[in-house]
């Protein structure tokens, strides 16, 4: 008896995004070890966590393929892309990236509301609130970033963004404790 719940379509589709939650853990990864060598701990701190929550992302996709009877297909990673040029670079970076990956997610939506999976519509629709929130952070951060002087931010507004990025909330919610309500 088949008991596999998801398209092949969708199985494919959720297995690429998998991976690119994986990649999106890399990239963090990437720039937070970048900010550290150049002396940020703080946003160096900020983005190491960010990588774990990007892995979690990836754990959230992975269990949900096992639980709808599909197989999960863990692959190889692409290279994070060249280290970041400076603090505003870096965040430039990480708003691009994180739009890209709304594009995918959004594809994700589309894809399961055209072959009316809702099961796998409505578990994507955490991942769209996800972006939202991940988007406003990093427009925030660009903001901030903005007002301080752009590439010609001075060095006390660098000292007190990379304090405060620091001391931000260093909770890291397991993939499984996840709700639509607290991504
Ligand atoms: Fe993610
Ligand atoms: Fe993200």
């Amino acid at each position: 008896m088949n008991t596999n719940r998801l398209s092949k379509s969708l199985t494919a589709a959720l297995n690429a995004q998998m991976t690119k939650e994986a990649e999106a853990a890399q990239i963090y990864l990437s720039y937070a070890s970048w900010a550290d060598r150049q002396g940020y701990s703080g946003i160096a701190n900020f983005l190491f966590r960010h990588a774990q929550e990007e892995r979690n992302h990836m754990m959230k996709i992975l269990e949900y393929i096992l639980k709808r009877g599909a197989e999960v297909s863990v692959t190889a990673i692409s290279a994070p892309p060249e280290n970041p040029t400076s603090v505003n670079n870096c965040f430039e970076k990480v708003f691009v990236h994180e739009v890209d990956n709304t594009t995918e997610v959004y594809k994700l939506v589309k894809m399961s509301f055209d072959e009316q999976d809702w099961a796998t519509w409505n578990f994507m629709q955490w991942f769209v609130k996800e972006q939202t929130e991940e988007e406003t952070l990093s427009m925030k951060l660009l903001d901030d970033i903005k007002i301080a002087g752009g590439e010609n931010m001075g060095s006390s507004e660098l000292y007190s963004m990379d304090r405060d990025l620091g001391k931000a909330s260093g909770e890291v919610r397991a993939a499984q404790d996840v709700t639509a309500e607290n991504p």
